[in-house]
């Protein structure tokens, strides 16, 4: 009968015959799919395999930090961080177009992601940490007409580009399943329950032009919620948690003072694999004290909404 285990042990040995003893190079993301298609792969070739951690400056607060101590430090696992946040941002500057926003962070993705790749000598394998909903999701939509909701970066284009062939052992799972995967292979249980985070990051959470103000303000906003989230111990109940910062500054009032500041959205929903989902029935005074202690603490913030849309009609990310 089928366990994780046997899964594991079937992944490793289909790796260890496509690979045999050339080198693989991994683009991590901090996320939990990369990361346990990185640990695996490891754990099938060693280190024949280095890993590519690109940090496009739209991370959350102290991500980049966190994935690169956990790889470097608790595994040992051969990894290039290329922080290219100036490269990125001054791309994407003037730009609001979601659909023109991951066109240029998937492009420039490709380009950094080739120029460090070509330091690493030989490597003939590019690994991914495709998913099931990933392949389907990227051509269908709900049983309906093929339709590309929106065009995820992390699928397609490189390869070929590079002249690399895929590994891509995960490809035949859901979320839950890789996450047993994770704990099979040991992965911290802080690392494998974290929430899915998109490949655009926050840019796609900051509807309208990026700005450095605006991230530095969404990454504070977005850490308090989470902490209210774990705070009340609700972190596991929700699929995906996280704030948008609104492209609208509204008027309030602070102690005798008028502010005109930015506003946010809270985004909880509940999900089975992301291709649908309900928003998360929080109560109101979780709701209350999240929004006080949000604009109390993060300055730049005077107003705070709660998004109740499901999936469909809606999309989970705001863009
Ligand atoms: P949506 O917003 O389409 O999101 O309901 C479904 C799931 O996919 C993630 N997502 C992305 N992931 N590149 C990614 O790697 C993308 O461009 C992208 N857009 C959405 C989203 O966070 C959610 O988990």
């Amino acid at each position: 009968d089928w366990t994780m285990a046997s899964y594991k042990d079937e992944a490793i040995r289909k790796i260890r015959e496509q690979v045999g003893d050339r080198k693989v190079i991994c683009g991590l993301s901090g996320g939990v799919d990369s990361s346990v298609a990185a640990v695996l792969i490891h754990e099938a070739i060693g280190d024949q395999l280095t890993c590519v951690f690109v940090d496009h400056g739209l991370l959350r607060l102290n991500e980049a930090e966190e994935v690169v101590k956990m790889f470097r430090d608790n595994y040992n696992i051969p990894l290039i961080h290329a922080d290219e946040a100036d490269l990125f941002l001054g791309s994407l500057e003037g730009v609001s177009d979601p659909e023109v926003k991951r066109k240029i962070i998937g492009r420039l993705f490709i380009d950094v992601f080739q120029k460090y790749a070509g330091q690493i000598d030989g490597a003939e394998f590019l690994a991914q940490g495709t998913l099931y909903p990933d392949v389907i999701e990227s051509v269908s939509f709900a049983g309906g007409p093929s339709v590309t909701i929106k065009s995820h970066h992390n699928v397609g284009g490189l390869p070929e580009k590079m002249g690399l062939k895929l590994v891509e052992p995960l490809r035949e799972l859901f979320k839950d399943e890789v996450r047993e995967l994770g704990r099979e292979l040991g992965l911290p249980e802080s690392f494998i329950g974290r929430h899915p985070f998109p490949g655009p990051g926050l840019a796609i959470r900051c509807p309208g032009e990026i700005t450095r103000e605006k991230l530095e303000i969404l990454r504070k906003a977005d850490a308090v919620f989470i902490d209210q989230i774990r705070k009340h111990g609700l972190y596991d109940d929700i699929w995906q948690a996280f704030v948008a910062i609104l492209p609208v500054r509204t008027v309030g009032v602070m102690g005798d003072g008028r502010t005109y500041d930015f506003a946010c959205a809270l985004r909880a929903v509940t999900s089975v694999d992301g291709m649908t989902a309900d928003y998360y029935p929080f109560t109101h005074e979780f709701l209350g004290e999240t929004a006080t202690r949000i604009i109390n603490e993060v300055k730049g913030i005077n107003r705070c909404t709660y998004d109740i849309t499901s999936k469909p009609p809606g999309t989970i990310e705001w863009e």
